[in-house]
């Protein structure tokens, strides 16, 4: 027989051994909890919890996508289950430490026997909350000290689903641990809150992102200009996966050096000069200006959604610039350079006329502030620009970022 044919033994191999490489977010997964970015005072809590062993048997992590609760919740069933430690320990083993226990190493990897993954999306019935939780729990740990149920996306069970697990959640057999993780608690009953200890994780600072992204570089030896490494962060818009999945695609782009602008070709970003540029046409009404760059980014085949969400963003930290003036930390971008001071000065911080939606004109009105009203008229024109159909997208953060 031809020696080129494939096999399923060679298309194993094929696949297995040349596609060694691993993306940055599961490569770059925090092994403890010091790494993980951002969330510090969820982490303290439960370092402390687990130190004193005071654990609740039900946790329940919500907060937008890519900001460490699936990391968090395998950080906590090692912690709980490390075999290097007689007791829980708030360091369990690291996967870059080749001494690391059978435990761990297997929670990692998402394959420990005592520690379930259950992804709520595809068993979403009373049925499979059945198989395979409530008749499970009564099994003793096979290996472990804790048997450890990890259901995601836990909003998407069914009414009848939540009320199956409400007794077992409320008083489950000893040594039995539930985290459940979602991206909408707004949809998880009342019932069910009230048996958990509740955790919200933040959306990330853009600085603090940069900063992760900057370690991530430096090992993985890649040459990238901090504007460039700012641009990246921000498209992550406070997601961690989201940043990281965008300096997978940059790099592929461009090899080990990068530039501002490889970013923006990249990923399809009006750079801040292009932002910059719109924003000084309009604060001196020369509209065509204005058409004329976004007429140039529709011939560039630019996404003109990113450009809407890109300009919000630049407007809020802009606002913000004028109204804190260098407040570090509030600002996401960089609108406090002197180039675009004359940008901010010309921005109105009141009386800004149109329409504003009733959710934004309620906040403004609590809060008396001029600031606020300009962060509700903006708010308005995110949504209307995008047609509310992002639900955490820049408009609606920009809103709650620039009111806390
Ligand atoms: N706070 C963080 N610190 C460091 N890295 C993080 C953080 N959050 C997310 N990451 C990176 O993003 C990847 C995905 O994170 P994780 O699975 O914890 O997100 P999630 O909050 O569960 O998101 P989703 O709601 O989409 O499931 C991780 O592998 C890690 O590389
Ligand atoms: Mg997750
Ligand atoms: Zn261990």
């Amino acid at each position: 027989m031809d020696g080129n044919v494939l096999t399923p033994f060679t298309i194993h191999h094929l696949l297995f051994t040349h596609m060694s490489y691993q993306v940055i977010a599961r490569k770059w997964r925090p092994q403890t909890f010091e790494e993980v970015t951002g969330q510090e005072p969820i982490t303290r809590t439960l370092k402390n919890a687990i130190e004193h062993e005071r654990l609740h048997h039900a946790y329940l992590f919500s907060g937008a996508r890519g900001v460490g609760k699936t990391t968090t919740a395998r950080l906590l069933a090692k912690a709980l289950n490390c075999h290097k430690s007689e007791k829980p320990t708030a360091t369990p083993c690291s996967m870059n430490d080749p001494t690391a226990c059978a435990s761990c190493s297997e929670i990692a990897e998402g394959r420990s026997i005592d520690v379930m993954e259950i992804d709520a999306a595809s068993n979403t019935g009373v049925d499979n909350v059945r198989d395979a939780i409530i008749g499970n729990v009564a099994i003793a740990p096979a290996r472990d000290r804790y048997k450890v149920f990890i259901i995601d996306e836990v909003h998407m069970l069914s009414g009848a689903a939540f009320n199956a697990l409400l007794k077992t959640l409320e008083e489950p057999p000893p040594r039995v641990v539930f985290i459940m993780a979602t991206t909408e608690i707004h949809k998880v009953p009342d019932t069910i809150l009230s048996r958990c200890q509740q955790f919200e994780f933040r959306t990330i600072a853009t600085a603090k992102i940069a900063e992760a992204l900057r370690r991530i570089a430096r090992e993985e030896k890649i040459d990238v200009d901090e504007d460039a490494l700012r641009e990246i962060a921000r498209a992550g818009e406070g997601s961690m996966r989201d940043a990281q999945s965008a300096f997978d695609q940059v790099i592929s782009f461009s090899g080990k050096k990068i530039k501002a602008e490889d970013v923006e070709t990249a990923l399809g970003l009006a750079g801040t000069e292009v932002l910059a540029r719109v924003v000084l046409a309009i604060a001196e009404q020369r509209a065509a200006e204005a058409l004329a760059v976004v007429d140039d980014l529709v011939m560039r085949g630019q996404d003109l959604r990113n450009f809407c969400r890109d300009l919000l963003a630049h407007l809020r930290d802009l606002l913000v610039a004028k109204v804190a003036g260098d407040a570090t930390g509030l600002l996401d971008s960089s609108a406090t350079e002197e180039s675009e001071d004359c940008c901010a000065s010309s921005l109105p911080t009141g009386n800004w006329s149109g329409e504003i939606d009733g959710d934004a004109q309620s906040r403004a009105a609590q809060s008396d502030s001029r600031t606020a009203r300009c962060a509700g008229r903006i708010y308005a024109y995110g949504q209307s620009a995008c047609g509310g159909r992002r639900q955490s997208s820049a408009c609606c953060g920009c809103w709650r970022r620039f009111a806390t």
